[in-house]
C-alpha cells in the first residue's frame, strides 16, 4: 500500500528521495509526491500516476537537503494530483506524508474548517498538516504529539517544518514506520527496501512511538514524552535480492528463485538422524508442544492458501486437528480460544491488517499465537509469541510465489516436529525428510520444463474464464491457481474442489471455459479423472497437470503438463510452481503489469 522515505543528511534530498519511491513501488501506488524543505520554504511536487511522471516535475538541480516522499493507494478520494502527499498546512510550513487510515478525519476536517483551515485535498490525511500547524509554536515534535493525541485510526507519518530545517518528525499507530541509521545521516521509511541502498542499520518503531531526527541524531519518546531507548538492528537483505538481477519481471525471478529459496527455509532445520523438524524460535517447551491439541491458523490471500495446506499436513500426519481460518473473518467472530491450541498468524509481510489485528484479538483472549513471517522485524513477528521466520528474501512482485513454498515449508516443519513426538515412526520419519530434503531439486526441475507451461498458457491466455481444479492437499493449490492467474492477468478463475464442480460449476463448462486439473498420483487421482471427463464430455477444453508417466492423461486432456514423481503429502510444491508460471506467461501474453497489477498492493496495511 502507500509507502513512506524521508531524508536528511548532506546530499540533496530529492534524488534520494526519488529512488527510494522507486524501490516502494512495488508496494502498489497510484499518485507520488514529495517536499523538500529549501531556504526555509516548504517545496511540494506531486502527481497522480507513476514516479516517472513525478520525476519529470521535480527539478534536477533542486536544493535543500532533507525532505519527505510517498507512494499513495487512494483510500479516501480520487486519485489526483491535489490528493497525492504530501499534504501542506494552510500557512505551507509544514508537509506531511502519512499512511494509514485517520477514521474521525470527519469530524475533525469540519472543527478545523469552522476554525478557518482551508482544505485542499479529499483525503484525511489532510487534518494532520492543519492540525500541527494549530497546535505549532516552535517546536515540530510537541505539535505533531498533540495532533497526533486527536486521531483515531491508524498511521505511518512523517513531517517537517520550513522553520525547522535538518528536522524530520515521524511516529508510528498500526503502520508501519522504520528509521535508517546512516553515516551522519537518516532515513525514515514505512518499508527497508527504501533505505537498503543506503543503510542496514534499522530501528523499528513501535505503535505508539515518536521519533525526531536529524542527519546525526535521533531521539524516541512516546507520546507523553517518556524517553525510549530503542535497538539498532541489521537488516540481513542484500541490495542485490531487490534488483532484479537479469529478469524480465520480479515475478519471475521469484519463481525460479524457489529452489534457494525453499532450501533457506528449511536450512539448519531438519534434524536427518532423528527423522525430526527443529524450529528453534517457536519458544515452546517439548511438554508444551505434547499439549498441543488443536492448530488453527489465521491469515489472507495466498498466505491462507498456504496455511490451508498446513491445516491438511497436520491433520494427516501429525494426527492433530487443523482449520486455516480467513484473518478478516476470525477478528469480527468473536473467536472461542481453547486450551492447548496454538495459532499461527502467516504472512509474507508480516503487516497485513487484517491478520495483525486478529493475532491481536486472539492474544487478548489468552491464545498463543506463532508468526510464520517473512519480513524480519514487522509487526506479526514482533508480536506474536514465538514463530519461524521462512527467509525467502524480499518478495517486491505483488504476487506472491516464494513466499506461498517458504511459508509451506514451515508447515511441514512443524509438522514433523510434532507428528515425531506422537504417532510418527522413525521409520516414516526417516523417508519423509528425505524427500522433503530433495524438494528444492524437484522444484528446480519443474522450473526447467518452464517453456512447456509457456507453450500451454500461450496457447490459453484469451479464454475469459478459466477453472483451476482439485482435490485433497492440492485443493488449496488450485485456489492459489486461480488467485496467481486472476490477480495479474485479470482473467476471471475459479479454484474449486473438483468433486464439487458438479455442484454448480460444471453449468459454467462450454468451448471457450477451460479446466486446469491438477491430478497427482494419489488416492484421489481416479476421482480426479472421473471430473475431468464430465468437463469433457460437455466439450470444455481440459489441461491437465499430473505425474511423469501417467500416460492414461494424454487421453483425456487437450494439453498435459507433467511434474516428478514425489511423496503425496509434497505434492503442493511441484504443482504450484507451473500455476504461478502459467499465470505469469498468461499474463505476459496479455501485456499486463505483471508486478504492480491494477488495484492491488503488496501489503494491505488497511482494513
Ligand atoms: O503479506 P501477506 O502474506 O499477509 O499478504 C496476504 C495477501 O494480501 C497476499 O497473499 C495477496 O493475496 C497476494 N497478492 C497474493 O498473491
Amino acid at each position: 500500500m502507500c509507502g513512506i522515505v524521508g531524508y536528511c543528511g548532506p546530499k540533496a534530498a530529492a534524488p534520494v528521495l526519488l529512488e527510494g519511491l522507486k524501490r516502494l513501488e512495488y508496494r502498489g501506488y497510484d499518485s507520488a509526491g514529495l517536499s523538500v524543505c529549501v531556504d526555509s520554504k516548504v517545496e511540494i511536487f506531486k502527481r497522480a500516476g507513476k514516479i516517472h511522471d513525478l520525476r519529470e516535475v521535480v527539478p534536477e538541480d533542486l536544493p535543500g537537503t532533507h525532505g519527505v516522499g510517498h507512494t499513495r493507494w487512494a483510500t479516501h478520494g480520487e486519485v489526483t494530483d491535489k490528493n497525492a502527499h504530501p499534504h501542506v498546512s494552510a500557512d505551507r510550513n509544514i508537509a506531511v506524508v502519512h499512511n494509514g487510515i485517520i477514521e474521525n478525519f470527519s469530524s475533525l476536517r469540519s472543527r478545523l474548517t469552522e476554525e478557518g483551515y482551508v482544505f485542499e485535498s479529499d483525503t484525511d490525511s489532510e487534518v494532520i498538516a492543519h492540525l500541527i500547524q494549530k497546535f505549532y509554536q516552535g517546536d515540530l515534535e510537541r505539535a505533531v504529539k498533540q495532533a497526533l493525541g486527536l486521531l483515531k485510526g491508524t498511521y505511518g507519518v512523517v513531517c517537517m517544518h520550513a522553520g525547522e530545517p535538518g528536522v524530520l518528525v515521524g511516529a508510528r499507530h498500526g503502520s508501519p514506520l522504520l528509521l535508517g541509521v546512516g553515516d551522519n545521516e537518516m532515513f525514515l521509511a514505512s518499508d527497508v527496501t527504501a533505505v537498503l541502498a543506503h543503510t542496514k542499520q534499522v530501528i523499528h518503531l513501535e505503535d505508539g512511538e515518536v521519533v525526531r531526527v536529524t542527519a546525526a541524531d535521533y531521539t524516541a519518546t512516546d507520546l507523553r514524552d517518556r524517553k525510549i531507548e530503542k535497538e539498532v538492528e541489521t537488516i540481513g537483505w542484500e541490495l542485490e535480492e531487490i534488483e532484479k538481477n537479469g529478469y524480465e519481471h520480479y515475478m519471475e525471478k521469484e519463481i525460479f528463485e524457489q529452489p534457494d529459496s525453499i532450501f533457506r527455509a528449511m536450512q539448519g532445520r531438519i534434524d536427518q538422524e532423528n527423522a525430526t523438524g527443529h524450529l528453534g524460535g517457536l519458544n515452546m517447551s517439548r511438554g508444551e508442544l505434547l499439549d498441543v491439541q488443536r492448530v488453527r491458523i489465521i491469515a489472507a490471500g495466498t498466505s491462507y492458501y498456504a496455511g490451508m495446506v498446513g491445516a491438511y499436513v497436520l491433520e494427516n500426519m501429525a494426527r492433530v486437528p487443523a482449520q486455516a481460518e480467513l484473518a478478516s473473518e476470525i477478528r469480527y467472530r468473536n473467536p472461542i480460544v481453547e486450551r492447548n491450541t496454538v495459532y499461527f498468524a502467516v504472512s509474507q509481510s508480516g503487516e497485513t491488517a487484517d491478520t495483525l489485528s486478529a493475532l491481536r484479538e486472539l492474544q487478548r483472549k489468552g491464545a498463543r499465537v506463532l508468526g510464520i513471517c517473512n519480513v524480519v522485524g514487522s509487526s506479526i513477528p514482533r508480536e506474536s509469541d514465538g514463530g519461524v521466520y521462512i527467509h525467502s528474501g524480499p518478495e517486491i512482485a505483488v504476487a506472491s510465489t516464494k513466499a506461498f513454498t517458504s511459508q509451506l515449508t514451515a508447515f511441514y516443519l512443524f509438522t514433523l516436529l510434532i507428528a515425531r513426538m506422537r504417532d510418527m515412526s522413525l521409520e516414516a520419519g526417516v523417508s519423509f525428510t528425505k524427500e522433503l530434503a530433495r524438494v528444492p531439486d524437484t522444484v528446480r526441475e519443474v522450473l526447467s520444463r518452464a517453456d512447456e507451461v509457456r507453450r500451454v498458457a500461450e496457447r490459453y491466455y484469451q479464454a475469459r474464464n478459466f477453472l483451476f481444479l482439485g482435490r485433497g492437499i492440492n485443493y488449496p493449490v488450485a485456489l492459489e491457481g486461480a488467485l496467481k492467474l486472476k490477480e495479474i492477468s485479470y482473467v476471471h478463475a475459479e479454484g474449486y474442489s473438483a468433486a464439487e464442480i458438479k455442484h454448480g460449476p460444471i453449468a459454467l463448462i462450454n468451448e471457450e471455459t477451460p479446466s486446469l486439473f491438477i491430478v497427482p498420483d494419489d488416492g484421489l487421482r481416479d476421482k480426479v479423472i472421473s471430473n475431468m471427463k464430465e468437463v469433457k464430455a460437455r466439450r470444455g477444453p481440459v489441461i491437465a497437470l499430473g505425474v511423469d508417466g501417467d500416460n492414461e492423461l494424454a487421453d483425456i486432456a487437450d494439453d498435459v503438463l507433467f511434474v516428478p514423481k514425489t511423496d503425496e503429502l509434497l505434492y503442493p510444491y511441484l504443482m504450484v510452481v507451473p500455476l504461478q508460471l502459467f499465470a505469469y506467461y498468461a499474463a505476459l501474453k496479455l501485456g499486463r503489469n505483471v508486478d504492480q497489477p491494477r488495484n492491488l498492493a503488496k501489503s494491505v496495511t488497511v482494513e
